[in-house]
Formats: structure tokens, C-alpha cells, sequence
């Protein structure tokens, strides 16, 4: 198998230096151009959420923009991979650039005033933290529907696909309006016949009132309004860090009553600022972006370890999905070991499509032992 080469300074299963749109239409040339791993016969049965699964391993909602993605993601071995998260109507992408590399300070905080400025000379695998600002684009539920449905095709056996959606905050919308939107939009997912469905709770609020995750009681009106909308579905909620340690405890416990499983985390948001201090990213409303990558792994693997801790004490059912700062075997082992049932990379495997293969290997030949 030959190794990662990175002369680029650039991702491979995303080209960074393309538009979104482009990106779309084409699975990264770079990631055509690696050989496919072989797997051989697993010397053990993983499961998630009672399916059985390959290895307890894949890339969450953002890198796999639709199914020709996915396809490779399984290819790959990314066994439980997530489709990037949709929504009920068609909705822009962000301009170019949308993904920026950039360094942040070593006592890097999780607070209101965190900043992060461009790295201009580019990182090398693995020490890659970037900033990825989307908006989270859509396409209408129509065209994504169809092809959520042609992803599902390609699970083999052992793989599992997850459907990511939310409500979209609009202008003048109550507060009842985006709830509906949101069981709306989770109605249309399950219609794609997907087995698990994961709601992004770490988007914005109506009227600009921050992310819904730390809104606690619009989430669990949010995720009744989704239970009831896709009945028994297993569910998974996506949320981003909590510094509050009654807040955790409070999202734990709507996690535990209206779904099954509960993601950490979702990007850690700061000021992206150029060499001079000004804001990097181009247009309105992007002076904030999401920060991921090597840098905010230990922030996911605290919450792991804190949401462990709850359910162990509280005797709660849901399973726990480590994300954050993924980037190597020794990573995954650290989050499996802090209590995650599932551990997903977006960075991580944007820059390494071998990561699934390198962790099954280890898996494997442990197991053998
Ligand atoms: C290119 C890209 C796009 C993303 N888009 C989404 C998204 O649509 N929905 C979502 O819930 N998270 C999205 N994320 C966040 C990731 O799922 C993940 O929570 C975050 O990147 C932290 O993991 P990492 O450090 O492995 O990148 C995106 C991340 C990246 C890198």
C-alpha cells in the first residue's frame, strides 16, 4: 500500500482549492488516483445501535457531499459514514474559499472572543487544523432524496449510512415554524429508507440567538418534534462542546429520552482573521467560522469522556459517536478507550483515505493475538 503523499498541500478527498460546486460535480481526482485497500474477513463482529458493522469507524456529516462520495468512503472502509447534512429547500453555499488552514493559540479556548489566523504556508498531515465554512448548502429534497437512496445502494453488509438533516432559521420565522421545519425535513430523510437518521442541533437558532444546541429547551422541543415526526427511526443528536457542566447533563438527558445516540462535537467556533487582523474569509457573516481538525481533539475527547460519565451514573441507553481531531489510529484508540461506541474523522480523512484501512489493520491484528 503506498503512503500518504502530500507534496500539495492539499486535501484528497476534498480539493480545497476548488469551489464547493466543483467539488460537487467530482470526486476529488486525487483520491481516483489511490489504490482501493483489501479487507480481508473481520476476526470479530462491531455493531452500532444493533447493526453489525465492519469496524466502529467513518467520516461524519461534511466531507461526503453525495453518493458518488459515499462510495468511496465505503470503498475506503469507512464503515458508518454520514451523508452531509440536508435540509427541506435548496439553500446557497458559501463563496470560495471554504476551507482555510489555520493555526490557533496552544491554551486554545472554548469562549465567545476565540480567534484563529490564516496559515498561509499550509500544514502537513497529521497536524492540520482548518476552518470549513459551507453554511451548510443544500440541494431541494427532490434531487437529494434520490440520491440519498442510490448511497444507500452501496452499503454493503457490515456498512451503515447515516442521513444527515436540520431546520433551516429564516428571517421573521417563529419559533414553532423552525421546529416544524425541522420534523419536516427529518420526515423527507426517513423517506430515503435510510436505517439511522442524525439531526445537526449545532446550527442557528431562530433570530440569531446563537447555535440550538445550547438552547436546551428549543432542543428538546426540536428533538420531541423529530420523534414524533419519524416514529421509531433510531436517531442520532449532533451537538457541539459544552464548557457548562449542567447544560451537558441537561442535552444528555434529552438525548436519552428522545434519541439514541448523541455526536461530539461539531466544529468549535472563532474569529478567522488574516495577517493583519482583518476578517479572512470573504462576505457577510463569515467573520465567525468553525475551527476542526488536530487542534480541538482533546475538546471532543473531554466530551466523550464527560458523556460517559453521565450515562454511566444516570444509567442512560444512548451510544456515544467521538468526533473531533481524528487523525490517526492512536486517536481513534483514545476515543474508543474514553467510552466512544463510534468514532468518525472529517479531517482526518480528507487528508488520509487510508486512516479507515490503517485502524482496521490494528484492529485486526490485535484481535489475532
Ligand atoms: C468540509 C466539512 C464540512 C462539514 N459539514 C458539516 C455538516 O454539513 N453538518 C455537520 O453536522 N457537520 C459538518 N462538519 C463538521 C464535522 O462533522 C465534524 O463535527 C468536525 O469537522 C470535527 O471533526 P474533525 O476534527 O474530524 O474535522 C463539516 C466538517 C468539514 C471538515
Amino acid at each position: 500500500m503506498s503512503k500518504v503523499t502530500n507534496n500539495m498541500n492539499n486535501a484528497i478527498l476534498y480539493d480545497i482549492y476548488e469551489s464547493y460546486e466543483e467539488n460537487f460535480k467530482k470526486v476529488s481526482l486525487r483520491i481516483i488516483n489511490f489504490k482501493k485497500p483489501e479487507f480481508k474477513k473481520n476476526k470479530t463482529v462491531y455493531t452500532f445501535l444493533g447493526f453489525r458493522i465492519n469496524l466502529p469507524f467513518g467520516i461524519p456529516a461534511g466531507p461526503l457531499l453525495n453518493s458518488k462520495y459515499i462510495k468511496k468512503a465505503f470503498e475506503f472502509g469507512f464503515a458508518v459514514s454520514t451523508y452531509k447534512t440536508v435540509r427541506s429547500d435548496s439553500f446557497p453555499c458559501h463563496p470560495f474559499p471554504n476551507i482555510l488552514y489555520v493555526k490557533l493559540a496552544k491554551n486554545f479556548e472554548f469562549q465567545k472572543n476565540a480567534r484563529a489566523t490564516v496559515d498561509k504556508k499550509g500544514q502537513k498531515y497529521p497536524n492540520i487544523t482548518i476552518t470549513n465554512s459551507f453554511g451548510v448548502p443544500s440541494k431541494q429534497p427532490d434531487f437529494w432524496i434520490k440520491d440519498a437512496k442510490k448511497a444507500l445502494k452501496y452499503q454493503k453488509e457490515t456498512n451503515l449510512l447515516i442521513v444527515s438533516f436540520m431546520g433551516t432559521a429564516k428571517k421573521g420565522q417563529t419559533e414553532q415554524e423552525l421546529i416544524e421545519d425541522f420534523a419536516r425535513t427529518a420526515k423527507l430523510a426517513k423517506s430515503t429508507g435510510a436505517k439511522i437518521l442524525e439531526v445537526n442541533l449545532s446550527c442557528p437558532n431562530i433570530g440569531n440567538e446563537g447555535l440550538v444546541c445550547y438552547n436546551l429547551d428549543m432542543s428538546e422541543k426540536v428533538c420531541k418534534a423529530i420523534r414524533s415526526a419519524i416514529d421509531k427511526t433510531p436517531l442520532v443528536i449532533k451537538v457541539g462542546y459544552y464548557r457548562n457542566g449542567g447544560k451537558l447533563k441537561e442535552i444528555a438527558r434529552i438525548a436519552d429520552r428522545y434519541a439514541n445516540a448523541i455526536a461530539v462535537i461539531n466544529t468549535i467556533q472563532a474569529e478567522i482573521l488574516d495577517k493583519n487582523g482583518k476578517q479572512a474569509l470573504p462576505g457577510e457573516n463569515r467573520l465567525r467560522s468553525g475551527v476542526c481538525g488536530h487542534t480541538i481533539k482533546s475538546l471532543g475527547l473531554e466530551m466523550v469522556k464527560r458523556l460517559n460519565k453521565i450515562k454511566l451514573q444516570k444509567n442512560y441507553m444512548y451510544e456515544i459517536i467521538g468526533i473531533g481531531g481524528i487523525m490517526t489510529p492512536k486517536d481513534y484508540f483514545e476515543y474508543k478507550k474514553a467510552g466512544a461506541n463510534l468514532v468518525q474523522s472529517a479531517t482526518g480523512a480528507m487528508w488520509n483515505p487510508y486512516l479507515a484501512y490503517e485502524i482496521w489493520k490494528i484492529e485486526n491484528s490485535r484481535l489475532g493475538k
